[in-house]
């Protein structure tokens, strides 16, 4: 029985092992909004929000281009709205959002 689960937990180890050494970028860009986006933002195909005024990200390419989303986080997103904080992003973090943001389309 040990042994059986130990069997498992190695295959599993094995499967997992090559996503975890190299997450994609739009792995690491839903990392990201996991943390910071996501407890006002949907930020999968079908939730609501938890903040309801927030719009999930899922409908954000609807209103901007995603490259010209990119340009606004670069600068820092100010949305003029009191519950968005302002983020500014590196490069990188913008490149992984927005392959992640695509991944929504
Ligand atoms: C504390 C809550 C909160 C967090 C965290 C948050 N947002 Fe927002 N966000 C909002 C709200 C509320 C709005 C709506 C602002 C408005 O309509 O004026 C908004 C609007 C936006 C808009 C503009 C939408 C539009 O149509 O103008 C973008 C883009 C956006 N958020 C991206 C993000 C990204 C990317 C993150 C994570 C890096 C994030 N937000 C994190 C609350 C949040």
């Amino acid at each position: 029985m040990f042994r059986y689960a130990l069997r498992q937990a190695l295959i599993g180890l094995f499967l997992i092992t090559p996503a975890v050494a190299a997450p994609t970028a739009e792995q690491r860009g839903k990392a990201f909004a996991r943390t910071n986006c996501a407890r006002c933002h949907a930020i999968d195909r079908v939730s609501e929000s938890p903040l309801k005024i927030a719009p999930p990200l899922r409908t954000l390419h609807r209103r901007y281009p995603i490259e010209t989303l990119g340009e606004a986080l670069a600068e820092g997103i100010y949305t003029g709205h009191a519950d968005m904080p302002a983020f500014e992003l590196s490069p990188d973090q913008i490149h992984d959002l927005l392959s992640f943001l695509k991944t929504l389309e």
